[in-house]
């Protein structure tokens, strides 16, 4: 097993890459998202290199949330550089990380994908994806957060799928647009076939 890249390992004890742009308030709801994948990934009984790398990724994932979302599309190549300014931090701490060296492809999706989900999520995208929208910090519908918080880490699909759901609902209520990406992980945890290939027809 490899080392813990040194960003990741200090991110797993709340010290951040001299690069980040994070105000007071955005640190503390990286620590709040922190503090919960570490819980569950303790009462998962995962191995203590996962345990950090949850941890990390709770810090990382909002990592350049201040900074300015047109310095950070300058930096970005096609595809990602199209993204709207509330989505690019993700994908752009997931390029500097990258940068630097980190070669953990399940955490760098983690981090490129939290707001929108993804269809290639690992259990670490899951759980970045669901802990950034159950963690306590956040003030709507305190009840129904507080009981999917109870659920994880066992029920890590079931819950992944309420916030997906609820998140595409919101969006249809709102008469907006979802994202593929979104759709691709609610496909992902649905049950059931989406339809018959072509070739089946
Ligand atoms: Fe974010
Ligand atoms: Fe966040």
């Amino acid at each position: 097993m490899s080392e813990l890249h040194p960003w990741v390992a200090a991110a797993a004890t709340g010290v951040l890459p001299d690069w980040a742009v994070a105000r007071k308030k955005r640190r503390a709801h990286m620590a709040r998202v922190a503090e919960l994948l570490r819980e569950w990934g303790e009462a998962r009984g995962d191995h203590r290199r996962d345990v950090e790398r949850w941890c990390a990724v709770g810090y990382l994932h909002d990592v350049l949330r201040d900074a300015d979302p047109d310095d950070l599309r300058a930096e970005l190549s096609s595809p990602w550089d199209q993204l709207p300014d509330e989505v690019i931090h993700g994908p752009a701490a997931a390029d500097r990380l990258r940068r630097g060296g980190v070669r953990d492809e399940p955490l760098l999706t983690a981090v490129a994908c939290h707001t929108l989900g993804s269809p290639d999520f690992d259990d670490i995208g899951k759980a970045l994806y669901v802990a950034d929208f159950l963690e306590p910090g956040r003030q709507l519908q305190p009840k129904w957060r507080a009981r999917l918080r109870e659920e994880m880490p066992e029920r890590l699909d079931t819950v992944a799928k309420a916030v997906v759901g609820k998140r595409i609902q919101f969006l249809i209520k709102k008469g907006r647009p979802v994202p593929l990406e979104t759709l691709g992980l609610w496909n992902r945890l649905a049950k059931g076939r989406l339809w018959a290939s072509a070739s089946e027809v």
